[in-house]
């Protein structure tokens, strides 16, 4: 094994990203934040490319939350642009690489043309199985876990479901993540140290990982460096040091 492989040893099986500073990355060049988004869509290319290469299973990347519908029109517009572009001209990228996409959100929310191009995405590559990319689109987490809530109370008031079942297993179900792997690493560009509604159940046992650099400038070797962070964590789940070291 070579030494950079070594340094990423043990890897995360999933790692979610919340992609942030594009606005900023933006200012700080005198130009529309919209600039700063289109640049942030080349590093969701890197990531997603130096995240395969290396073996990362699932890939949750925060595109836009359920709060992000206040931002002005424009933005959220140009945002969509953006984001069935990058759709429509990486479909046959993902094929290849045997990505499989699938969105945690609320689909119904955005825009006819987006959803078209998102679910049609989505179907196309449901056999891939290298990796999972899952776009957080109008995410929101208390969102999410409600409705997990309300469909479990149904269940349980139309007799389908004992409330005696339900565990932590069961609940995860419910979640758009069902089926995929908690998050080992959470990354959170530009400096901002908080989990703003992203994943709360899901990042319970995760490893917070906080970089300055904003998003537009996080590409494939930043990836690596946090990945190398990672590899040098000792994750204990509640048991001490020692008991961790000799799992
Ligand atoms: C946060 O930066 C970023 C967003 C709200 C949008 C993220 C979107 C992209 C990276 C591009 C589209 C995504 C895909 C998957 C094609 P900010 O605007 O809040 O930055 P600021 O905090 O500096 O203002």
């Amino acid at each position: 094994m070579q030494d950079s492989q070594l340094a990423l040893d043990p890897l995360p099986v999933h790692v979610a990203v919340i992609m942030d500073g594009n606005g900023r990355w933006a200012k700080e060049r005198n130009r529309p934040r919209l600039f700063g988004h289109k640049a942030g869509v080349d590093s969701v290319r890197e990531v997603v490319e130096t995240a395969h290469e290396v073996g990362i299973r699932h890939l949750t990347l925060y595109a836009f939350s359920t709060e992000n519908w206040r931002r002005p029109s424009l933005e959220v517009k140009g945002l969509m642009t953006l984001l069935k572009t990058y759709l429509g001209g990486e479909v046959a990228n993902m094929l290849k690489n045997g990505i499989r996409l699938d969105c945690f959100g609320q689909k119904d929310r955005l825009p006819k043309d987006v959803r078209e191009v998102l679910d049609q995405t989505i179907a196309d590559t449901a056999s891939c199985d290298s990796m999972r990319l899952n776009l957080a689109l109008s995410y929101g987490s208390r969102t999410e876990l409600i409705a997990a809530i309300q469909k479990i109370g149904q269940q349980c008031a139309d007799g389908e479901l004992d409330p005696a079942a339900i565990d932590e297993q069961l609940f995860s179900n419910y979640l758009y993540s069902s089926g995929q792997p908690d998050p080992d690493l959470m990354i959170r560009t530009s400096g901002e140290q908080r989990l703003s509604n992203f994943l709360l159940w899901q990042l319970s046992y995760a490893e917070l990982y906080f970089t300055e650099t904003k998003w537009p400038d996080f590409r494939g070797p930043q990836l690596l460096e946090a990945l190398q962070v990672f590899a040098k964590r000792q994750r204990r789940f509640g048991r001490t040091g020692e008991q961790a070291e000799t799992k």
